[in-house]
């Protein structure tokens, strides 16, 4: 655990959100090293802390970048037997996908056991930044990548500006775009191309939240740097 608020490390060891553990801290019910913890205490992974006496035992947090592969569900554990985004990942710590890919969607999914960051990008306040490149059928106009920036109206209400490029025109037929989007709603790149008449035959994410997939290979997971978790930190707000 790098240096931390203690409302921060509370909040990470899933003993309450980040607001509710700062109360605690202030309600003077959290101690570090066994004196009463001030508001905005920095902590170490050295440090004993405990909430109303008794011991909170964190775990290490980790946070891993995913470069999910076609086939591969988005969920811990799968009813059916198909191979999970957690298959391959070390287990000694328990670990949840932030947010989901569809089935057949490739690309860059964060997995983490940091409860508190998980839901803070995931709040849909957070607007953080999604890109996603798309091959979908046929020739798109400008007229329509235009309609796709503006926003559509989907069965679940309209879509928030996105912004959208044409990367290649397909001789065969088919058009990659990129598309950056800051919601997260359930399949909503197939759809927001559905909805202008090109079905999406392949979809990648190549950035979320400010980091990027880089040079790791389809199926490969690796830790996230510093840097990455401070941009990640920077997207949502939140101070270590
Ligand atoms: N939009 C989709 O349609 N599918 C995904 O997996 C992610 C975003």
């Amino acid at each position: 655990m790098p240096d931390m608020r203690v409302h921060r490390a509370l909040a990470q060891a899933g003993v309450a959100s980040r607001r509710a553990a700062e109360g605690l801290v202030s309600e003077g019910r959290v101690t570090v090293n066994g004196a009463v913890a001030a508001v905005g205490q920095i902590v170490s992974d050295r440090d004993v802390i405990a909430v109303d006496g008794r011991r909170v035992r964190a775990e290490p947090i980790r946070t891993y970048m995913l470069n999910k592969a076609m086939g591969v569900v988005s969920t811990a554990s799968d009813p059916e037997g198909r191979p999970t985004v957690l298959d391959g990942l070390p287990a000694d710590v328990r670990l949840y996908p932030i947010g989901r890919l569809d089935i057949d969607t490739t690309g860059l999914l964060l997995i983490t056991n940091d409860g508190d960051l998980a839901h803070r990008l995931m709040h849909p306040r957070s607007k953080v930044p999604k890109t996603y490149e798309a091959l979908v059928d046929g020739r798109v106009s400008s007229a329509t990548v235009r309609t796709l920036r503006t926003g559509i109206q989907l069965e679940d209400g309209p879509t928030q500006p996105a912004a959208v490029e044409v990367l290649e025109r397909r001789a065969q037929g088919g058009t990659w775009l990129r598309i950056e989007i800051t919601e997260g709603r359930n399949r909503q790149v197939r759809r927001m191309c559905e909805a202008v008449g090109h079905d999406v035959r392949r979809l990648v994410r190549t950035r979320y939240a400010g980091v990027g997939l880089g040079g790791l290979a389809r199926g490969q997971h690796r830790l996230l740097s510093s840097a990455e978790l401070a941009r990640l930190d920077a997207q949502v707000g939140a101070t270590r």
